[in-house]
């Protein structure tokens, strides 16, 4: 018998039915220790980990407003798993774990694999051989019906079929061409009422255009590149609410203009290893759908 309580009668509740689940990581043991992105480079061991924990801690607070969160602890020599964005990928009780590009955040894997386990979701590896980087590289439409899929910098375009085959979804893959903008989350962010957000200069050609036949012109919110580089892609969004970190005064008002409420949560040392509000979260569509199944 499970030692896990059993949390959830019924298996599957809608998305949109109960509040949002999402998986963050305290900062205790974060540090930028390498260098795997440009934002890194010249930052090695410039974090505060006071400040950072403070900065943190806001976000914690902000999202815990509008929605439900669950911690991993931080494990010894994997300072970026604070980062949970990219542990994994999950939908409907299944985890996509993620295959690490660089050497330096491979120990993840195996910390991200236990919590996983122990929640009671089923796991699904990508091969070593294909990368993915997780919900840094995978993103749904709001409606569900399609996984926006980055690749180039970190996520190979060999893994997005394993996505596809997984969720029996169509993976609509773009082109990452700004090492910059190494994750998709960090240039494009699919919004309610089927908004997006993106830094066009970030994607080839190609892949602008197929974001731009989705998104008609009335929906686009593109971003320039001051309030691109400050991270203002990388949104938390639920419902009408939009966490992300310090944007512009025009980007506010744009924002509050479509009738979203914007918050600022300053997330400067995070910036400092090349992520922001949306990198420091996993969505979990389904949190404990596997133990209080497996218990029944
Ligand atoms: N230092 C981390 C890396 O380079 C930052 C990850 C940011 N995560 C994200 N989802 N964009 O992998």
């Amino acid at each position: 018998m499970s030692t896990q309580p059993i949390e959830l009668a019924a298996p599957l509740a809608p998305l949109a039915a109960s509040r949002p689940t999402y998986l963050m990581c305290p900062p205790r043991l974060y540090d930028v220790n390498y260098v795997i992105n440009p934002w890194m480079a010249g930052n090695v061991h410039s974090s505060s980990r006071e400040r950072a924990a403070q900065q943190w801690h806001r976000l914690y607070e902000a999202l815990t407003e509008v929605a439900d969160v669950e911690l991993v602890e931080p494990q010894p020599g994997s300072p970026d798993m604070v980062f949970t964005a990219n542990a994994g990928l999950e939908h409907h009780g299944i985890v996509a774990l993620s295959s690490f590009f660089h050497a330096e955040r491979q120990a993840e894997e195996q910390h991200f694999r236990h919590w996983f386990q122990d929640a009671g979701y089923t796991i699904l590896d990508i091969p070593r051989e294909t990368p993915f980087e997780g919900e840094g590289d995978a993103l749904f439409s709001t409606d569900g019906t399609r996984l926006w899929a980055g690749h180039g910098p970190r996520t190979t375009a060999a893994s997005h079929h394993y996505l596809s085959k997984i969720w029996n979804v169509e993976v609509v893959p773009l082109h990452l061409i700004d090492p910059r903008f190494y994750h998709l989350d960090t240039c494009f962010a699919p919004l309610e009422n089927n908004y997006a957000m993106y830094y066009p200069q970030a994607f080839d050609a190609s892949s602008l255009a197929t974001i731009e036949a989705f998104y008609p012109p009335s929906k686009r919110i593109i971003i320039n590149e001051p309030d691109a580089t400050r991270f203002a892609c990388n949104v938390i969004n639920i419902d009408r609410t939009i966490i992300l970190n310090d944007i512009s005064r025009e980007l506010t008002d744009q924002l509050e203009d479509h009738c979203f409420h914007v918050v600022p949560v300053s997330l400067s040392e995070f910036l400092k290893a090349g992520g922001a509000a949306k990198c420091l979260v996993m969505r979990l569509s389904a949190a404990k759908v596997g133990t209080a199944t497996s218990s029944s």
